[in-house]
């Protein structure tokens, strides 16, 4: 995102101070993708992601040992741990933002993700939320949509080119998803932080993704935020597949069909919310007495 923005704020009409996102050193939650082919993935044994004895080490100590995980298509999946057990590690390997040692690593059946790079990899579907929102302060909800929908083009093509009827109703269909309709035309700079999280999710969705990376997305949010973000997840789960790192565990409640417990990178417990909160070692390590 940024380098496109970069590139088209050069022009000479434009002021580039203008259009910077927030958190501009940060890698960017929309990518530079455009639509995923659906047809690139296989996911004809109902596994969208597979994870085999995947190792990260930093200086010898492991970040990620020898971590399994399998995510079904259209799951909604809760990732837990005390700090330090390598969630947002495991998402940084799913992204391709880092190298495992060793392992394995597929989207669906055929595409080997330790073989493609962070770009390629936002390319083919895999989206990313960080906890940070990196919206367009000073550019409407709906132009946040719009670009992310075409960040191929770069800021100023995009928001000069004209949409098609097809590209209005998914903005619409994707505002409405997000219930920000009614803000539609409002700086996105004046959203609460639990609207700008939306927002940055609906930027997320503009790319069709098959995959949604959330890294703790109900942090800083209000009750009424958090319970309205999970609802949100509950309504994109099915259609889109999710894993959410959370630490809420009335959040986790609410939006759960299946926990898995991370620590010292590699799962330590996994199965439905009552079996993970009940297991000697979560509660010994994560969720104490
Ligand atoms: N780039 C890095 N360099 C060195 N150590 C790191 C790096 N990234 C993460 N770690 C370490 O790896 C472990 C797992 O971190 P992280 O994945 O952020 O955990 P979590 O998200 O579960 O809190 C931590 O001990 C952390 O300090
Ligand atoms: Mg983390």
């Amino acid at each position: 995102m940024n380098a496109a923005v970069k590139e088209e704020a050069s022009g000479p009409s434009t002021n580039s101070s203008q259009i910077t996102g927030e958190g501009s050193t940060q890698s960017s939650a929309v990518g530079m993708g455009r639509p995923t082919d659906p047809s690139l993935l296989d996911t004809t044994h109902g596994v969208i992601l597979y994870l085999e004895s995947i190792n990260v080490s930093f200086d010898g100590f492991k970040a990620i040992n020898n971590l399994n995980l399998t995510i079904d298509r259209g799951e909604l999946r809760c990732v837990i741990g005390p700090n330090g057990a390598g969630k947002t590690t495991m998402m940084d390997v799913i992204t391709g933002k880092t190298r495992p040692d060793n392992g394995t690593a597929f989207f669906g059946q055929t595409i080997d993700l330790t073989k493609l790079s962070e770009a390629e990899i936002a390319h083919i579907g895999i989206g990313r939320k960080f906890q940070k929102p990196t919206v367009f302060e000073q550019l409407s909800v709906f132009e946040n949509l719009e670009l992310a929908m075409k960040m191929d083009k770069g800021v100023w093509a995009s928001l000069r080119a004209k949409l098609s009827g097809e590209q209005r109703d998914k903005i619409a269909a994707n505002l409405k998803l997000i219930q920000l309709e009614d803000q539609a035309h409002r700086p996105a700079g004046l959203l609460s932080h639990g609207q700008k999280q939306w927002l940055e999710i609906g930027m997320l969705l503009m790319q069709e993704p098959q995959l949604l990376l959330l890294d703790e997305p109900a942090a800083g949010m209000t009750d009424a935020e958090t319970e309205r973000s999970g609802e949100l997840f509950l309504s994109l789960a099915g259609q889109y597949t999710l894993v959410v790192v959370e630490h809420d565990m009335e959040f986790i409640k609410q939006i759960s069909s299946k926990v898995t417990c991370l620590h010292e990178g590699s799962v330590l417990a996994e199965g439905t919310l009552d079996q993970v909160q009940n297991d000697e070692r979560v509660i010994e390590v994560y969720l104490g007495r």
